[in-house]
């Protein structure tokens, strides 16, 4: 029973204190939550830290530190409950341009909320109406943008008038890449389900099977061949939405230099730059930009697995088809676009 006296009534505080800071620690964590998990009482629960914490960065500001760049994530008003509201902001496509990296980049940004998974609301759901797309949405405050990504948009003929009719004034976004570098993704992913499919070169080819030496011309109708023909959809888009409420991000660039295709990307969307360099990190395991924290972790992490697949390789002679096949497609797209990709 020696022990008794050692827990003197000061260890006693010092041993609460320590299990007081452990708790904070341990609620904050889990309460930078993703989408899913964003319901009320989380809220109301950040409210409560957001007031310790301010009391913290006041403290540490009296010693001259300056906390706010960790302080994003609290920007929460007293008393101001978060509502579900429709889009401010779509992903529109385009199927494996980085589709996703754009998505988890954005969520980043405490003023952007998005739904987790894609919605399909414009192609598949549309029956089921907008109250039933709204409840879709994660909860948001007044000043946040709500935003949704379904790749398919780009490709639905009836999304422009679709997305119009719910809001004439929604921003919209949509990644593009070399043209062949995504019919490889495309592929790639579809054999990664199939492992029977047969190769990338006698889909894209029709009649390459026979051999080289027979005509083989690239097959147009092939999904992954068709969707890199950009020019057809975007002519649709500006049918309805004027240019300059069509953001369209540079895939390639998003993974030499994501902060400054998120910089564009702020700036279209109207946000205080908050999504910098010093958000990322190169993995070179992975091959791509990961991000050091973001709202739902605060440890570096990268996309899941199913995002920058290696891809087969590819005979050269069918890349060389691929990209003749796409020249005067990506020249067209270049025009209505008003930038050069500048894709080989
Ligand atoms: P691959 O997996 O073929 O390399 P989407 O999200 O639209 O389906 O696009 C998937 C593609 O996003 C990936 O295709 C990959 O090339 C690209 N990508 C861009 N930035 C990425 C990142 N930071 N991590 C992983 N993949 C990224």
């Amino acid at each position: 029973m020696r022990w008794i006296p050692v827990l003197s009534k000061r260890t006693l505080f010092i041993y609460f204190i320590l299990l007081f800071l452990l708790y904070l620690f341990y609620a904050l964590n889990s309460c930078l939550v993703d989408e899913k998990t964003f319901t009320l009482k989380y809220v109301f629960l950040k409210q409560h830290i957001s007031k310790y914490r301010k009391v913290g960065v006041r403290v540490a500001s009296l010693f001259g530190f300056n906390f706010d760049d960790d302080y994003q994530y609290t920007r929460l008003k007293q008393n101001e409950v978060p509502v579900k509201r429709l889009p401010d902001a779509l992903i529109i496509g385009v199927k494996k341009c980085g589709t996703r990296a754009l998505l988890e980049f954005l969520r980043v940004h405490p003023d952007v909320r998005a739904a987790g998974s894609e919605v399909h609301f414009f192609d598949k759901f549309y029956h089921k109406g907008f109250e039933w797309y709204r409840d879709k949405m994660p909860p948001t405050l007044e000043g946040q943008i709500t935003m949704e990504k379904t790749p398919s948009y780009w490709v639905t003929r009836s999304a422009p008038k679709r997305v119009y009719a719910m809001n004439p004034s929604v921003k919209l976004l949509a990644v593009v890449r070399d043209p062949v570098t995504r019919a490889i993704s495309d592929y790639t992913q579809s054999a990664s389900k199939r492992p029977s499919l047969p190769r990338f070169e006698d889909l894209a080819l029709v009649n390459n099977s026979a051999g080289w030496g027979t005509l083989s011309v690239v097959d147009a109708s092939w999904p992954p061949v068709r969707l890199g023909v950009y020019a057809r959809p975007l002519r649709r888009w500006l049918r309805r939405f004027p240019r300059s409420r069509l953001l369209l991000i540079n895939g390639e660039r998003l993974v030499v230099d994501p902060a400054a295709e998120m910089t564009r990307v702020q700036e279209f969307l109207g946000l205080k730059r908050v999504i910098t360099e010093k958000h990322f990190y190169f993995n070179s395991t992975k091959g791509f930009p990961c991000l050091l924290k973001s709202e739902s972790r605060g440890t570096p992490h990268c996309l899941g697995k199913t995002k920058g697949r290696s891809h087969p390789y590819i005979d050269p002679r069918t890349i060389e088809r691929l990209r003749d096949f796409y020249r005067p497609f990506n020249e067209r797209f270049y025009q209505l676009a008003g930038i050069n990709f500048g894709w080989p």
